[in-house]
């Protein structure tokens, strides 16, 4: 291992998840699943395909679920083994490899991402560290890195954080970090959160997905409430790009921000589509829909 090899990632889910009440109010939208294994679980996945050994969960009160999702449940493994349903305990055992190790930090207010980010200093230390939003539903273009090795990666090659970014409309741009554009593709000069209509410096968004150099911790501490009273780690990025200190890479794959209805049900139905199992029968079951016209009856 050197200096710029990235084994440690962040998951924030201490959000409150108000677009999903009242589904959210006891159960953390990082648990909703896609068929049949929640959001979070997908990014762990990429996390751990990307070489990520230490996983630091930023909880806040409703995520307990979170940790029991990832713990060992040996009573239902034996009861499944019991019942020689082998394949189904084997899926219980395995969410998370015998290699990889969780550790859980309370974020005891939602006081924004950039502080649920600075609530995981004490677990991440000096190291370059990878952060991951669960909502943000990412499938890598089949043969591309997965994003977060794709970030680990322009990490190891330039030594400065690194975001992902994605073209939007411009009628989204109001939504994301919007970057200002370097003098080449891969580096940023700012990132401006959440700009006014019209004042979006570019139409490239960031999404969900970071590299971030340890020093990014010292601006999270020194940080006032920004937009919406929040600690907000695109102003932390923002800083460091103004330093010349942030590269960025293009998506190359599909996006989908589950943190939205429709942008779940995006991902479901792109997932069920392609479906080894049901993609066959769930493509008929829309087709019958939409030739329904989606009426009720
Ligand atoms: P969102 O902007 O999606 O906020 O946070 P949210 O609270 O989860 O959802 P809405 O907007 O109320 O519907 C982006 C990511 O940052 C985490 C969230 O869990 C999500 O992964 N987050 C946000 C925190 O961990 N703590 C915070 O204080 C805020």
């Amino acid at each position: 291992m050197t200096a710029s090899t990235v084994t440690t990632a962040v998951f924030p889910v201490a959000g409150l998840g108000t677009r999903f009440l009242p589904a959210t109010k006891a159960m953390p939208k990082e648990l909703m699943p896609i068929i049949d294994r929640p959001l979070i679980q997908y990014a762990v996945e990429e996390a751990i395909a990307a070489g990520i050994t230490k996983l630091v969960f930023v909880t806040g009160r409703t995520k307990r679920a979170i940790a029991d999702h990832f713990d060992a449940a040996p009573e239902l493994e034996r009861a499944l083994e019991e019942a020689g349903k082998l394949e189904l305990a084997a899926l219980v055992r395995e969410t998370l490899p015998p290699h990889v190790h969780a550790v859980y930090i309370r974020q005891r207010a939602a006081l924004g991402l950039g502080h649920a980010v600075l609530c995981a200093r004490p677990a991440v230390g000096a190291e370059p560290f990878a952060v991951l939003l669960a909502d943000e539903f990412i499938t890598p273009r089949p043969g591309a890195l997965n994003p977060t090795a794709a970030l680990a990666a322009a990490y190891a090659g330039s030594g400065r954080s690194q975001i992902l970014l994605q073209d939007v409309p411009a009628s989204e741009a109001h939504k994301y970090g919007i970057a200002v554009p370097g003098p080449t593709p891969s580096e940023i000069l700012g990132l401006v959160e959440k700009p006014a209509p019209g004042e979006a410096p570019s139409s490239l968004a960031s999404i969900g997905r970071y590299v971030l150099h340890p020093e990014a911790f010292d601006i999270l501490a020194s940080l006032g409430p920004g937009k919406a009273g929040e600690i907000q780690l695109a102003d932390a990025i923002d800083a460091l790009a103004r330093r010349g200190r942030v590269g960025a890479s293009t998506l190359d794959g599909r996006r989908h921000d589950c943190g939205s209805p429709l942008g779940y049900l995006g991902a479901v139905i792109a997932t069920a589509a392609r479906h080894g199992d049901y993609g066959a029968d769930f493509r008929g079951l829309m087709a019958a829909e939409l030739a329904a016209g989606g009426r009720g009856g």
